[in-house]
Parts: structure tokens; sequence; C-alpha cells
């Protein structure tokens, strides 16, 4: 039998696969699940980028490759971006993805050499470490402080930041839900600068921010394209996370690197995908602010369902997660296996996103309020019996 390579030995497919298996056995034996597991979003994307869909998918002449990202489509991210303050040159400074995790995926195959040093946000969205293990290099965590929810330079050696060669950061956060602050970015910036090390940003949930704080782009700090990129995706802000379609902006030199990667990887996206996007990105959509409006009311539904139930849980500041300790410190697998056995929620064990997840889980609130408090109640009950 051919074995697989020892690249992809070091990745680990454990946690996930024995959950949605008990997912599966438990719906076969005829019990409702309620999945709170996956961030994919429930609520519809806009009616204009559907309808632009629609209507270049019944042409014969969209079936061809595209081979590489519509210009339209650059100079709709550039458009888009103006909205964090961002200038962009929507040719050099912009490259169209399959998604960000499709960047995420392989930017450490672009720039990253066997025995190179990535830092890496801990807990943190599982590709970052994935990418850098399938490129040879060596992850470092950068321990996030509990109660800031930022990196905490000060507890990462110096020789460590003396041969590190990217950073890998993600605000706001997942599964943290952690939004960055201008601070922050000017403290990460300067540690770059110093050490040279180069910044990749993933900013997928910039339009999940609540109580009207604002969005930052870290790209909107004074000279941060000379050390920084920046990830970003239609899936979130426009629920098109089916349609396999995101973007990477900043640094240009950095930018090139990837788009020759992928010149040799894929043959672009199909086109009625990437009409869709520029629609979603250049029009007007007054669905953005009923969409955050709905995400806090699931949000105020759960956490103080879950605090009805003797839970207390930090209400996060964004993004579609919340992110909780484990009460009575059980492990955070054990217990995400408990729940979905005996309360029938499924939810994501933290230490899936890095050993500092661990006593955690992450609830992904992608149901509607009623639904939430439902699965807060089965909890709950659970609690009741067990804690
Ligand atoms: C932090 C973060 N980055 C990137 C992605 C990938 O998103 P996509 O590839 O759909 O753009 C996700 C998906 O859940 C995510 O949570």
């Amino acid at each position: 039998m051919i074995q697989p390579s020892q690249r992809l030995n070091q990745l680990d497919e454990g946690v996930f696969q024995e959950l949605a298996l008990e997912k599966r056995k438990l719906l076969a034996s005829g019990k409702d699940v309620i999945d709170l597991s996956v961030g994919s979003p429930d609520l519809p994307p806009p009616p204009h980028a559907m309808k632009a869909l629609v209507d270049n998918a019944s042409a014969e002449t969209s079936y061809g490759y595209t081979i590489t990202g519509l210009p339209e489509f650059n100079q709709a991210v550039a458009q888009f971006y103006a909205r964090y303050g961002v200038v962009l040159d929507a040719e050099r400074e912009v490259l169209q993805l399959q998604g960000s995790q499709d960047g995420l995926a392989h930017l450490a195959l672009a720039l990253v050499n066997p025995g190179d040093t990535v830092l890496l946000p801990d807990p943190g969205y599982p590709i970052y470490e994935g990418s850098v293990r399938l490129s040879g290099g060596i992850p470092y965590p950068i321990p996030i402080d509990a109660e800031t929810l930022h990196p905490n330079f000060d507890l990462v050696p110096k020789d460590v930041l003396e041969r590190a060669k990217l950073m890998i950061l993600n605000y706001p956060s997942n599964p943290t839900a952690a939004i960055a602050t201008v601070e922050m970015f000017e403290q990460i910036i300067s540690v770059a600068r110093q050490y040279d090390i180069f910044i990749a940003h993933d900013f997928a949930y910039s339009e999940l921010i609540f109580d009207n704080q604002p969005a930052i782009s870290i790209l909107s700090l004074p000279g941060a394209k000379e050390v920084a990129v920046e990830f970003n995706s239609l899936s979130k802000t426009f629920n098109m996370a089916g349609c396999r379609i995101g973007y990477l902006v900043g640094n240009a030199e950095v930018i090139g690197h990837l788009r020759k990667l992928k010149s040799h990887i894929d043959f672009g996206i199909f086109l009625p995908i990437q009409r869709a996007a520029i629609a979603a990105l250049t029009t007007e959509w007054d669905g953005l602010a009923p969409q955050r409006a709905e995400y806090m009311r699931r949000r105020d539904a759960l956490c103080s369902a879950l605090s009805r139930h003797g839970w207390q849980i930090r209400k996060p500041s964004a993004t579609m997660f919340v992110w909780a300790q484990t009460p009575g410190g059980q492990t955070s697998y054990s217990f995400a296996l408990d729940l979905i056995r005996h309360a029938g929620v499924a939810v994501t064990p933290g230490s899936a996103f890095g050993p500092n997840g661990e006593h955690h889980i992450r609830m992904a609130i992608v149901h509607a309020p009623e639904v939430l408090e439902e699965a807060a109640d089965r909890i709950g009950a659970y609690l009741a019996i067990h804690a």
C-alpha cells in the first residue's frame, strides 16, 4: 500500500471526524442534533449577487476557464476597501482567491522554506498551522493574552522573533471573537519592522463587528503595505461561503509570489461566481446592518439563556462565534463529546484551535435565536445533571 507523505502525516483529522461520526450516529437513530460546530452562514446572499450569478450562468459563454480574476473583480475589491480607508492598486495589490482558505493554505508554500519559523495565534484558525507544516516551516504559537485576547510578544523569546519570517494574525478572531485596536496593530507592525517579520492578517470577519465598533484593516495603518498582506472573503460578509471566492490585498511583491504559485495550481473561478462577487462588492447593500443586528440577537439569546442556566460567558464583540470556557474544568474534547451525546448539541472543542484552546468550546451562532435558546436549554439540562 502506498503511504501518505510525511508532510501529510503532520496534519491532524481526529477531532472533527469523530464528532461528525457521532452526529451521523445520533441522526441515524432518530435523535435530533442542533449543530453549532460549523461557521457556515445560514443567512441569504444579497439578491443582486444571486441575480448576477443566475444571469451569467445562463450564458453559454460563461463556461470556459477563467484562468485569472476579471480586472473588474480587482477594481471591485479596491472600491470595497475604501470603506476601511485603504487605497489599493487594483492590478498589483489585489489577488483573487478560491475563498481565503485557498490563500491561507498556499501562502506559506510561496514564502516559507523548510525550517523557517512562523508565528501563529494560539488559539487560532487551524489552517494557519496546517499550511506552515505543509510548507516544512516550524509553527511557533504566539500566546494570546487571556484578558485582552491580543498577542503577548513579551512572552515570545527574542531568538524566536529574530528567526521568524512570517506572522499570521486574525482579527476579528476565530475562535475567540476578539477585535483589533489601532494600538495593537501599531505594536504588531513595530515588532514586524524591528525583527523583519512579514505579516499576513486574516480579516474574513471584517463586516461582522458589533456594537458600532470600527472594523480596522491592518492596511489602514501608515506604511503597513510594506510589511503586510490581508485576506478577506465574500463568505461571511455576503453569505457566499459555498461560492468559494475571496481575495488577498496589500504588499504587491507578496501578492506576486502567491499569484505565481496559484498559476500552477488552479485555472480561475467560474465566471458567474466572479460576476456575483463583483455585484456584491460594488452594490450598496442595505442587508449588512440587519445582518449584524441578527447576529447580535443570536449572541444575546444564546449567552443570556446559558447564563440563566448558570453558565456565564463573555459576549463576543464580533464574528459568528461564542467562545466559552468549559464549566467545571472538563477538557474541551470530552465536554464536546458529552454535549453531542447527552444534549444533542454539536460544538467545536477548543483544542482543535491549538493548545491554548484547551478547556474551551466554540459555538457557531448559525441558527435563529429560538433555536439557540433551545440549544442552551438542552445544555442547561445536561449541566444540571452532570456539572
Ligand atoms: C478566520 C477564518 N479565515 C478564513 C476562513 C475561510 O473562509 P473562506 O475560505 O470561505 O473565505 C474561515 C472560515 O471559516 C475563517 O473562520
